[in-house]
């Protein structure tokens, strides 16, 4: 029975600021466990969890698995590549097979929206969102949150820039929900072509401008450039996005200020982000990895109905 107030974690929209404070404060409490000589608890034992990955991923993927195996799941791991989906067989079908050899969660990523609310319409299992095409990424929001949070120990009034594609970026999709759930401000900052229109209607502030969102806000969200998700023509050149769009050393030095650097990876160095900006001081990108396994870990509890007070 699920602590949360929903069964499943398909999306942010919708999810009460009470979920996501339970999730980034279990999450929190978790996290300790990481640290730890032996860093493995029993909570989940006898709970077996498939992550069911339809597009490649490194590091969602990566710690599903080791949040599941932290909190001692049985877990198994599928990929397209070597499955029968090369047979041709269908989504409905996997899942309903794999289902009938007894599993209690589902996490899945797929290149479709839509996809994992379509599974909670066929099987049983709890279903976890592990990104659906442009539609949502959950868990990689909460990581944001939770490590924004860690840095400014509350979201409330901070102002968080998203920048690059949001049009193609389930991340964005996520990040906006949720930061505006928890009370921060959020502005999109991008090329025209990659700004939904009426994206404004969600309670963000958009600009073309990169100076301006970083005159602005608190924190980057730095988007990468989805080369393969891009229909083409969408800007000129990806010389030309680095030049407007880049965020380099000088343009953030101009700021005159503190401002936080996030990135959900993987990172085009050189295009949206350069590396002296990804490596420095200001960067937090690796902190948001290694919370999104507690943010996994407190997402698995909670959808489990196990209370992980117990677990610090
Ligand atoms: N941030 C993110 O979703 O990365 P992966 O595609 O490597 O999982």
């Amino acid at each position: 029975m699920s602590l949360l107030s929903v069964r499943h974690l398909l999306g942010l929209e919708g999810l009460p600021a009470e979920d996501i404070q339970l999730i980034l404060d279990t999450a929190e409490n978790l996290k300790g466990i990481l640290s730890r000589p032996i860093p493995k608890v029993p909570t989940l034992r006898g709970i077996t969890v498939v992550n069911l990955f339809f597009e490649n991923s490194t590091r969602t993927r990566i710690s599903f698995e080791l949040a599941e195996k932290r909190l001692s799941a049985d877990t198994v791991n599928f990929s397209v590549a070597g499955s029968s989906v090369k047979k041709g067989e269908t989504l409905k079908d996997t899942v309903r097979n794999i289902e009938a050899m007894k599993i209690d969660m589902v996490v899945v990523r797929h290149s479709s929206a839509g996809v994992p609310y379509f599974l909670t319409q066929c099987t049983d299992a709890v279903i976890i969102n592990a990104g659906d095409g442009r539609h949502e990424h959950p868990t990689q929001a909460l990581l944001d949150m939770m490590t924004l949070r860690e840095k400014w120990g509350t979201l409330k009034g901070k102002k968080v820039a998203i920048i690059g594609d949001i049009r193609h970026s389930r991340v964005a999709g996520s990040n906006i929900r949720g930061l505006l759930t928890m009370g921060a401000e959020v502005m999109v900052c991008g090329p025209r072509t990659l700004i939904p229109p009426g994206i404004e209607e969600l309670g963000v502030q958009v600009t073309y401008r990169l100076d301006e969102a970083i005159a602005w806000a608190d924190a980057l969200n730095v988007l990468r450039i989805q080369l393969e998700r891009q229909e083409k023509g969408l800007f000129p050149s990806i010389r030309e996005y680095h030049a407007e769009y880049g965020i380099t050393r000088k343009r953030i030095e101009r700021a005159k200020k503190e401002i936080i650097i996030m990135h959900p990876g993987p990172i085009n160095r050189g295009i949206e982000l350069d590396s002296d900006v990804a490596d420095s001081d200001a960067s937090i990108i690796l902190d948001q990895v290694t919370n999104g396994v507690a943010v996994r870990m407190a997402v698995l509890v909670l959808l489990s109905g196990f209370d992980a007070a117990h677990e610090s």
